[in-house]
Formats: C-alpha cells, sequence, structure tokens
C-alpha cells in the first residue's frame, strides 16, 4: 500500500515536473579554425554564435572582430572592447607561434588543422558555466578544466606532451580562467540584454508536402517540408489521425539564409495507404495552432473545383433550357391573350 502511495506520488511528480516549461538558454559559442599549411602559411579564423545567431566574425589577418548585429558589442564600454581586442590580437600571435613549435617539438606533420571551441553560458539565476575545447586534425585533444589544462578520453599522447607544457605556463592559465568565468559572463549577461528582441522572436514555419522519388514499384514517398521557423525546436510527424507514424524519418534541421530553419520529415508508404495521412507540425510561434496538412487534400481541393464548375454549367444548361422554352411558349401565350 505504501508503495503504491510513493508510486503514485512519484508519478504525480513527474507529471508535474514535466509540465514546466524549459527555460530557453543562450550559450555564447566562439570557435577558432587555425590551419597549417606547412611552417609559413597559416590561417585563423573566428565566429561566434549566441544561441542560434551569428553575433561577430574575425577573418584572418584583420585587426578588427567585426560585430554582425547592431547589438553584438553588449554593454561592453568601447575602451573595454578595446582592451579584449587587444588581448585577442596577441593570443592569435602566440597560438598560432606555439603550434609551429609543438610540431617541432612533437615532430607534426603538415598539413595541421586545429580548432578550439570555447564560451558560456549563464542560467536566470545569473549561474554560469563554461568551456574550452581544442580539437587536432578534427579531433578532441584536450579541455580546460577550472583552473588547468587536461586530455580528453582517449586523447593521443602527443596530447599530453602539449599538456605539459601549457600547465607550466600561469600566466596563460589564469588569463584564459578569467575570461571564462568573469568576462564571457559578463558579456552574454549584456548580450541578452541588448539583443533581447531579437532573441526572443518567434517566425511561423511555413509547411508543404511534395511526393519523393519513388522507392519501388506500388510505394510511395510521402515528404513534409517545414520551412522559416524560428526559434530552431520544432516537433514534426505524419499522422493517421491521432496515431504517430513511426515509420516518419526526419532530416537534419537546416539553416535559411535569412536565419529561420528548414525540416522536412518523410514517411514510406504503400500507394493505397497514402489517403487519410497528414503532417503535423508543432512550433512555439505557432501558440498551440498546429500545422495539419492532408495527404491529397490537395486532390480533394481539385475535385471540389470540379464539382463546383459542373454545376455551374449544369445551371447554366438549365437557365438556357428553361429561358429556350419560355421564349417557344411565349408566342402561343400571347397568341391565347
Ligand atoms: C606553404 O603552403 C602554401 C599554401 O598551400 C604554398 O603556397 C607555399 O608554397 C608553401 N610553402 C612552402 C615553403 O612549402
Ligand atoms: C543577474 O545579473 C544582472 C547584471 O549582471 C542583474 O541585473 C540581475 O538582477 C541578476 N539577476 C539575478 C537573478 O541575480
Amino acid at each position: 500500500m505504501g508503495c503504491l502511495l510513493f508510486l503514485l506520488l512519484w508519478a504525480l511528480l513527474q507529471a508535474w515536473g514535466g509540465a514546466e516549461v524549459p527555460q530557453r538558454l543562450f550559450p555564447l559559442r566562439c570557435l577558432q579554425i587555425s590551419s597549417f599549411a606547412n611552417s609559413s602559411w597559416t590561417r585563423t579564423d573566428g565566429l561566434a554564435w549566441l544561441g542560434e545567431l551569428q553575433t561577430l566574425r574575425w577573418r584572418d589577418g584583420s585587426d578588427t572582430i567585426r560585430p554582425l548585429k547592431p547589438w553584438s558589442r553588449g554593454t561592453f564600454s568601447d575602451r573595454e572592447l578595446k582592451t579584449l581586442q587587444q588581448l585577442f590580437r596577441v593570443y592569435r600571435d602566440r597560438f598560432t607561434w606555439d603550434v609551429k613549435e609543438f610540431a617541432k617539438m612533437l615532430h607534426l606533420a603538415y598539413p595541421i588543422e586545429v580548432q578550439v571551441s570555447a564560451g558560456c553560458e549563464v542560467d536566470p539565476g545569473n549561474a554560469s558555466n563554461n568551456f574550452f575545447h581544442v580539437a587536432f586534425q578534427g579531433r578532441h585533444i584536450l579541455s580546460f578544466q577550472g583552473s588547468s589544462w587536461e586530455p580528453a578520453q582517449e586523447a593521443p599522447d602527443m596530447a599530453n606532451s602539449v599538456i605539459r607544457v601549457l600547465n607550466q605556463k600561469q600566466g596563460t592559465k589564469e588569463t584564459v580562467h578569467w575570461l571564462l568565468n568573469d568576462i564571457c559572463p559578463q558579456f552574454v549577461s549584456g548580450l541578452l540584454e541588448s539583443g533581447k528582441a531579437e532573441l526572443e522572436k518567434q517566425v511561423k514555419p511555413k509547411a508543404w508536402l511534395s511526393r519523393g522519388p519513388s522507392p519501388g514499384r506500388g510505394r510511395l514517398l510521402l515528404v513534409c517540408h517545414v520551412s522559416g521557423f524560428y526559434p530552431k525546436p520544432v516537433w514534426v510527424m505524419w499522422m493517421r489521425g491521432e496515431q504517430e507514424q513511426r515509420g516518419t524519418q526526419q532530416g537534419d534541421v537546416l539553416p535559411n539564409a535569412d536565419e529561420t530553419w528548414y525540416l522536412r520529415a518523410t514517411l514510406e508508404v504503400a500507394a493505397g495507404e497514402a489517403a487519410g495521412l497528414a503532417c503535423q507540425v508543432k512550433h512555439s510561434s505557432l501558440e498551440g495552432q498546429d500545422i495539419i496538412l492532408y495527404w491529397g487534400g490537395s486532390h480533394a481541393f481539385v475535385s471540389l473545383i470540379f464539382f463546383v464548375v459542373l454545376a455551374c454549367l449544369m445551371f447554366l444548361f438549365a437557365l438556357i433550357i428553361g429561358v429556350t422554352f419560355r421564349f417557344k411558349r411565349q408566342p402561343s401565350y400571347q397568341g391565347i391573350l
């Protein structure tokens, strides 16, 4: 009995938890891509996103990080931004130099590709977490954890040699720690303020159906396209009545050029079973008014038009016959009078 009560309570708590609206977070993600064709030819590019929106770009060779949004500078003063810019320029030069030194020391073969993904996230209670990951030749090798560098899981041996050297540079570690724990959360808080309107925008999806390439004799590939929505989370499913069709296959959510998203969901069925299927779309911008598109809906519409035209024609035909009949009768009618 006690167990049953406990289960009931547990189920209630689960339902309670499930009803909570998840808080949307906007992590700042900075991506650095450094390519070393040989010991003399290198380039480094930088990009930054807040949530789904690209906010900054730093092209190779350029002295300044370019804001891509009117609110990309957050609430930092020009002086603060200038100091940071200076710091990143020094970082870029030191980074390039360090990688070449490591290549010499560890006899690494060119071309070399190094990627850095770093940033932070601030939750509504102002708590923040951060990350700094480094990949070598496309493989995650080390991260900054707490206040020092640590190898990634299953990192190659060379990662340990690199980390031994990096962990001796106390000044660099303190700067990275400061950037990740103080500067990044402050910058993100400012961005959340200055970019609020655009970050919280809602753009409704458009949806349409098409027929995909035939998967085989007597079979159909139904395609449901959903495009132009923002933010990214979306739910698209092929349905028969209330029944979700488990065969529904979703593609990747792909970016449109206007900072909205595109997704397609396909379902393979026997040709005879397509009628009555519908594609259903749920998205925050629709405020509960789901989009539902029926397969063959356009055919039903065409038949409706056909019937309307037919009815009009019949009416016209009846009218003509009636008029002709009246004209024929009229003389005799007048004749009687
Ligand atoms: C280094 O790579 C660049 C770009 O691929 C190439 O143009 C250049 O000739 C190379 N230099 C040397 C010294 O190999
Ligand atoms: C979070 O920090 C901002 C400024 O940094 C402040 O305005 C806001 O009141 C803080 N929020 C909470 C919940 O502490």
